[in-house]
This record gives structure tokens, C-alpha cells and sequence, in this order.
């Protein structure tokens, strides 16, 4: 096998999706201290309470640089290189987030075994399925007693229409929690729980169900417990098949507690073991393999620096094919033109270090001046270029107001070039040079980088008159049909996007799907189409 080739099947890149609270922080900590990344649990933690006590976000950024909400953590477990996208959530949620998901080759899906499946878990669940992204369930705080397992699957089943696998059950006495039993090698690993709150790896005593002694060490509750469940789960039948994984149609699902570490690691060598290398990539020249010589990568998100003393941004590239070299030509596939990817940068447990070499699954960060946009194809060989990444529906909706009706044309410039960047969406009720344009974001954060991008980089002061709409979708259809829609009723409206495409905005869940109910001759997207 050539040394390219064991690269790219070493590799795993991921991300996690879940909704704020569920425990991503503590996970992804945890995840660091098996993989030997980071000695003692806490630091990832303590830069989040960090973060959450400013409320400045401006200040809070430059203080944090250029590359914190956007990290790629890298780390090696059992002979693997793990690339953990750092997919941003609370107050951070922003198009990003989805954006990122698109460079990931699957995903873990972390819920409270309280609550299951919440709103920002079924969002990122979606953006995943477009891409029939592998999907991994890991059932988060079983140190607590929360919802009963076969339950809560259950409700992933009916709530995503993705089918769960157990491949870990959980060991309990109804409100104690022992440890996780693997199904396939049918041993127990029982957990102990240290004394320093999770902060070292937890000791693990490991034994076969079937060892004679296994009642005895588990005690009768526990023991008659599982072998109860376990009889419950054999009956529902179904074996586990690696392509219906591969295929998204079915999750390995997992049950443990990050807090305690129980059930970390067990899940960690399963991953490794399911998770798949760096797939294909389709793009105009077909299916690009990973393992092809030339190198090929595209732009997944861009990261601008908010101190305007530095001008300078990092386009993030998700490695598609070959091996990168530092100081290496490469053609912008989308202008055409040679560029030298002189100082890249990796991401390493948040520090970033300069590399000299990358592969496929490996995420780099280019200084970049402006020529680069989300999407963009870099390749050294040819002119490939990978589908686009599509933009994903705003939930918030403004019409952007400027003091000096002089400063319009500096105003759509920026709007213009921002919204190639990806750092928000631009619509138009009319025309391009009619009234206020209108803004629209995943994330509310997105504004306030937009306002304050707009003053400092192109000198325009704006501000911003909230609207009511919270949904979005495009509409493909004859024009008159889609005014029609727009215009028959409240909570409606039409706008268009920079390409001229027809979107209605709607205020409501309700009058979104009730009108996709009735107006069966058109077609609505989520992400343009
Ligand atoms: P997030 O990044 O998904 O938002 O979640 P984060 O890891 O910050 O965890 C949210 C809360 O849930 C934290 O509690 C954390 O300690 C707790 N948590 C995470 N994993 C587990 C687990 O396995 N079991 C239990 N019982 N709790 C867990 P907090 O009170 O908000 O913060 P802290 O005071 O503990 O730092």
C-alpha cells in the first residue's frame, strides 16, 4: 500500500451535533484526554466559561484571535489521526455551524438521555442528511436516570425516521449506573468512578456476560436487568449492517455519561472501528478518490479576522484528495488562476501550528486576501471543482437601513462581498437597487459581525429593523404562481436572492407548512436549490 493510501485510511473526520447543554463541551474534552491530546480535562471547559463571562462579542473575538470559534482539533488514538470538526453552537450558531458539517465524513449525535431529540439537534440531523452523512448516536449523562433506552431510541426513530442500532446497552439498577455492555463481543465494562470528577481516564473492570461470575459482580438487580433487555433487543431482531450505517440509514447507538467517562472509550474504539475513512467527493470531473495523487480540497467556511489591523483571513479547506505540501501551487478552479498555499495552518487541540504537510480528511487554513469564497475548488492538477455548498435557509430576517443615502453604493459592495464570503444572506423585495435590502442569518450572532464588518471594512455605518419572518424557502415554480402565493395572505412575503431566485419568507411554522400543503404545483427547498 503506498504511504498515501495509508494516510487516508487512517483518518477519520467527524463532527459532533447536538443541542446547547448536551454535553458536546465535556465530550469533545474527553474525547481529547483518551486520544492523549490534552493530560487533564478541564482546559477545553474552562475556555468556554471563559468565553461565556464577555459579553462584548467584538472584544471577545479579537481576544480569542482568529481561529477559536472555527476550530478543527486533531488528535491520534490506536494508530488513527482523528479530525474532530468544531461545529459552533449557543450564541455562536451560525451557517457555519451547517457549513461545516459538509466536511465531516460523519457524525456523532449526542443527546440527554432526558431529552432526546431537541430543535438544534434535528436541524443539524437534517443538514447531515442531505449528504447521507453516517450518523452515530451517543445517549449522553446515563450517570443520571433519565428516559428508558428503548424509548428514547424509539424516539429518534419516529422523531428522524433514522433507525437506531445499539451496539452499547446500558448496565444499571434502575438509578445506578454500572457501565455499558458491548453486544457484539458480549462483555461488560463496568466502570469506577474516580475521586477528581472525571477529570482522568475512568478504571474499568471488563468481563463476559456469560463468565460464571458475572451475577455475582453485577448483583442480581443489575444482572437480571440486562439479561431482561438484552432478551427484549434480540426479539426486535435485525442485525447490524455496516453499509445501512455507511448509507445513513441506520445509527450505531451508544449509551454513557462524558461527565464521568464512563463509556467513553468503549465508544471511541467502536467509532474507530465504524467510522469510515475519507470518502469520494463527487465533483464535474466525477468521483474524486481520496487516494488520487493530485491534490484537490475545497473552502468550507472563511474566518475573518476582526481586528481591522489585520486584514488577513483564513479560508478553511477540507483536503479532498493527495498530499498537500506547504509552499505548494495550486489552481483556484473558479477564477482560474495559480495560487501558492505558502504559510498553512493546523489545528491542534485549539493551538494552531504551521504544517508542512496535509491528506485527505485534514483540514488547512490559508491566509487568504479576498479571492477565496465558500465552495471554491482548489486543485493542483485540472480544473475539477466539487459541488458547491448550498446555502441553508435564514431563521432571522432584517431590512438593512444606512444614515447617508450616499454611502448605497459602498453598502451593496459590502453586502455583496459578505455574502460571498457566507458571513450572511442578501435578499431584495424587488430589485437589486430598489429599497433596503434585507439580510437573514441562521445565527442572530451573524448580524452583529455583519454591522460591524460593514463599518470597518467598508465605512458604512448601518443599523438594522428587525422583521418578523423566521422561515425561508425557495420557491421553484412559474413567477405569477409564486407572487401569488406571497401575496394571497398574511405572514408572507416575496424576496430574491443575488442570483434572482424567488424565495417567500413566512412568520410562522404553520403558515409555511399550510401553504406547502395547499400549493402542491410548486416546489419548495430548505437550501437553495
Ligand atoms: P454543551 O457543550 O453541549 O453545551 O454542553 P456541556 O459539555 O457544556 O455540558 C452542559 C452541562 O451538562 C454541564 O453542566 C455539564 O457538566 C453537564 N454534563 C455534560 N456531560 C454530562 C454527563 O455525562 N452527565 C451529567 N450528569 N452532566 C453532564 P453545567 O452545570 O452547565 O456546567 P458545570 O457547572 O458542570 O460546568
Amino acid at each position: 500500500m503506498s504511504h498515501l493510501s495509508d494516510e487516508v485510511r487512517r483518518r477519520r473526520t467527524f463532527a459532533i451535533i447536538s443541542h446547547p447543554d448536551a454535553g458536546k463541551t465535556t465530550l469533545t474534552e474527553k474525547l481529547l484526554l483518551y486520544g492523549g491530546a490534552i493530560h487533564l480535562a478541564g482546559s477545553v471547559k474552562a475556555r468556554r466559561a471563559a468565553r461565556h463571562a464577555t459579553s462584548d462579542w467584538m472584544q471577545m473575538e479579537q481576544e480569542r484571535g482568529i481561529s477559536v470559534t472555527s476550530s478543527v482539533l486533531q488528535f491520534q488514538y490506536g494508530g488513527r489521526a482523528i479530525n474532530l470538526l468544531d461545529t459552533p453552537g449557543h450564541q455562536d450558531f451560525s451557517e457555519d455551524t451547517y457549513r461545516t458539517l459538509m466536511a465531516a465524513d460523519s457524525a456523532v449525535m449526542l443527546l440527554d438521555n432526558r431529552k432526546g431529540v431537541e430543535e438544534q439537534t434535528r436541524k443539524l440531523f437534517e443538514v447531515c442528511r442531505l449528504r447521507r452523512t453516517p450518523i452515530f448516536t451517543f445517549v449522553n449523562k446515563c450517570d443520571r436516570p433519565g428516559a428508558d433506552p428503548l424509548q428514547l431510541l424509539d424516539d429518534v426513530e419516529r422523531e428522524l425516521g433514522m433507525h437506531c442500532y445499539p451496539v452499547m446497552w446500558p448496565v444499571t439498577t434502575g438509578d445506578r449506573f454500572l457501565g455499558v455492555y458491548d453486544r457484539e463481543d458480549r462483555l461488560v465494562y463496568l466502570f469506577e468512578r474516580g475521586e477528581d470528577h472525571g477529570q482522568s481516564r475512568a478504571g474499568t473492570h471488563t468481563l463476559s456476560v456469560d463468565a460464571p461470575e458475572a451475577r455475582a459482580v453485577l448483583g442480581d438487580d443489575a444482572y437480571d436487568r440486562l439479561l431482561g433487555d438484552l432478551e427484549l433487543l434480540d426479539m426486535a431482531g435485525s442485525e447490524f449492517s455496516r453499509d445501512a450505517f455507511l448509507s445513513g440509514e441506520v445509527s450505531p447507538a451508544f449509551f454513557g455519561s462524558a461527565l464521568t467517562n464512563f463509556g467513553v472509550e468503549p465508544f471511541l474504539k467502536k467509532f474507530l472501528e465504524l467510522a469510515p475513512s475519507p470518502l469520494p467527493r463527487y465533483s464535474s470531473a466525477g468521483v474524486i478518490d481520496p487516494e488520487d495523487p493530485a491534490f484537490t480540497g475545497f473552502v468550507f467556511k472563511i474566518q475573518a479576522n476582526m481586528d481591522p489591523k489585520h486584514r488577513d483571513r483564513i479560508a478553511f479547506v477540507r483536503v479532498c484528495s493527495g498530499r498537500f505540501e506547504a509552499g505548494m501551487q495550486v489552481k483556484h478552479v473558479r477564477t482560474g488562476k495559480p495560487i501558492r498555499l505558502a504559510a498553512p495552518t493546523q489545528f491542534m487541540a485549539r493551538e494552531r501550528t504551521h504544517i508542512e504537510e496535509a491528506y485527505p480528511g485534514d483540514v488547512i487554513g490559508i491566509h487568504d486576501r479576498g479571492n477565496l469564497r465558500i465552495g471554491d475548488t482548489l486543485s493542483a492538477d485540472g480544473d475539477v471543482e466539487f459541488q458547491g455548498i448550498p446555502r441553508f435557509s435564514p431563521e432571522h430576517f432584517a431590512r438593512i437601513l444606512i444614515g447617508d443615502p450616499m454611502r448605497r453604493k459602498q453598502l451593496d459592495t459590502g453586502l455583496q462581498q459578505l455574502s460571498e464570503e457566507g458571513a450572511a444572506q442578501v435578499f431584495y423585495a424587488e430589485s437589486l437597487t430598489g429599497p433596503s435590502p434585507i439580510v437573514g442569518a441562521v445565527g442572530k450572532l451573524q448580524f452583529d459581525v455583519l454591522l460591524h464588518r460593514l463599518e470597518h471594512e467598508y465605512n458604512v455605518s448601518a443599523r438594522l429593523e428587525p422583521m418578523s419572518y423566521r422561515f425561508a424557502r425557495w420557491v421553484e415554480g412559474p413567477l405569477a404562481e409564486v407572487e401569488r402565493v406571497a401575496n394571497g395572505g398574511y405572514g408572507r412575503t416575496l424576496v430574491f436572492d443575488g442570483k434572482q431566485k424567488p424565495l417567500v419568507l413566512f412568520d410562522s411554522e404553520w403558515t409555511m407548512k399550510s401553504t406547502i400543503e395547499r400549493e402542491k404545483g410548486l416546489a419548495f427547498h430548505d437550501v437553495a436549490p
